[in-house]
């Protein structure tokens, strides 16, 4: 056995004990999963890419539509292919992969056999988009407390699964180190990307995300999706760019400022490596993610203090609520088939919420930190002059320095963007070890 198919059986393992723990705790005895049926868009003949049902992609790396995997307790899972005859689209294939001796194989030309295969399955659950089916198949379709239980899950990673996000980390880094050559150089948003995606080896839809690729004031647009091709010779370049290897994520963001940047913009990026790294050095089991994002507006706020921004200590700021308009998103999300991947404000495995707190509502994941989850950790420090306005005019704008403001304002923002797996006892960061530091 390869090492990979060694570490995909004990993910297999692993999802056979958790899934019947799931079963048994929601009172189901079986559950059928499907890879999905794909997405027309309205009133057009054109699908959009196809992305398997997360739950399933966690059990499969099989690509394509309509497989069913059926998994009861007891039993080895068995994958029921989807291999039709077919001239518009092609069909390669399943050839030998490391993953295939994890399951039952059988292969159908058909999605009406493909469900027929199914047979009788007492007190059994769906997970999937193919509801029409499951409901005449009488399966309890996606039920929601035994999918919290799934995702609940799905925030410990296993071994296998770190191994495709650190696959994805190497490919991804050789973009984001190729990128940053092409900003130097001068380069447009558009040669950025182009020089991202070809030193990656990817096509667009096998991206985990739009990359976005931002200079000067368009890193203040935290979902900026433009690629222009007539601005060159940036101040600074936001580049937020992943890769994805069997459906597992890399999420990273690096920010560079060029030589002629606005030298207290420099300095800020700087000064914003060493808060990332400051916050990835703090993370380890049982802190409250919560707490770790609370670090960072401290840690920015002080930055910003000692840049000559802001006229208040770190406390002060918080308490006031100068750092929120600097920083508005949260800290950083679990990682894996999703980009945001599932059950960051999840408490329990039952599905009960766990709510941000209303100071910090953008935070996506309120989660004790645990061996084995994977996160981001993604501090920013942005110039948005839609979320700086209303203090200019409030009872705290004396403590803002909006001259430097208004200076730094074009050069946009900072995001940092490293990806964590949680050990014993702290941390291993991903990210680092392929993509070093910058300044
Ligand atoms: N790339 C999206 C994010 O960082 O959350
Ligand atoms: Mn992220
Ligand atoms: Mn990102």
């Amino acid at each position: 056995m390869s090492e990979l198919a060694t570490l995909f059986q004990a993910h297999i393992d692993e999802r056979q004990r958790s899934t019947a723990q799931a079963l048994a705790d929601t009172a189901f005895e079986a559950l059928v999963i499907s890879s999905g049926k794909v997405y027309t868009h309205f009133a057009d003949d054109q699908d959009a890419p196809f992305h398997p049902t997360p739950h399933f992609a966690h059990w499969c790396p099989v690509a394509g539509p309509h497989h069913l995997l059926v998994l009861c307790q007891g039993r080895r899972p068995r994958l029921i292919r989807f291999a039709p005859e077919d001239f518009w689209y092609e069909q390669a294939p399943l050839g030998n992969p490391f993953w295939a001796s994890a399951f039952d194989i059988e292969e159908v030309g058909s999605v009406e056999d493909a469900w027929k295969a199914l047979g009788a399955l007492p007190r059994a659950a769906y997970i999937g988009n193919e509801t029409d089916r499951a409901e005449a198949a009488g399966l309890a379709l996606n039920p929601t407390l035994l999918t919290a239980h799934l995702d609940w899950h799905r925030t410990t990673k296993s071994p296998y699964e770190v191994a495709c996000i650190e696959e994805a980390t190497v490919i991804a880094a050789r973009g984001h180190q190729a990128a940053r050559e092409a900003f130097l150089a001068g380069g447009s948003e558009l040669e950025i990307h182009y020089t991202y995606i070809q030193a990656a080896g990817l096509v667009d839809h096998e991206m985990p995300y739009g990359s976005i690729v931002g200079l000067n004031e368009k890193g203040a647009i935290l979902h900026y999706e433009g690629k222009r091709a007539d601005v060159r010779n940036g101040q600074v370049l936001l580049i937020d760019a992943g890769a994805q290897v069997r459906r597992y994520a890399a999420d990273i963001t690096r920010t560079v400022a060029a030589p002629h940047c606005h030298p207290t913009f420099q300095s800020l990026v700087q000064g914003m490596e060493r808060v990332e790294l400051a916050l990835c050095d703090q993370v380890k089991p049982g802190l409250a993610y919560g707490d770790l994002h609370h670090q960072g507006h401290l840690l920015i706020a002080d930055l910003l203090q000692a840049q000559g921004i802001l006229k208040a200590g770190p406390e002060e700021a918080l308490e006031k609520g100068l750092s929120r308009p600097f920083f508005p998103h949260g800290l950083g999300h679990h990682l894996g088939i999703q980009v945001h991947d599932v059950a960051g404000r999840q408490g329990s495995p039952d599905g009960t919420p766990a709510p941000p707190p209303p100071q910090h509502p953008t935070l996506r994941t309120t989660r004790t930190i645990e061996a084995g989850q994977v996160f981001t950790v993604e501090p920013g420090l942005y110039f948005i002059p839609m979320l700086l306005r209303p203090f200019r005019e409030n009872e705290h704008k004396g403590l803002f320095n909006w001259q430097l403001i208004d200076e730094l304002t074009p050069c946009g923002g900072i995001r940092i963007e490293d990806n964590l797996l949680v050990t014993a006892t702290g941390q291993r960061n991903l990210t680092r070890p392929q993509l070093p530091m910058y300044t």
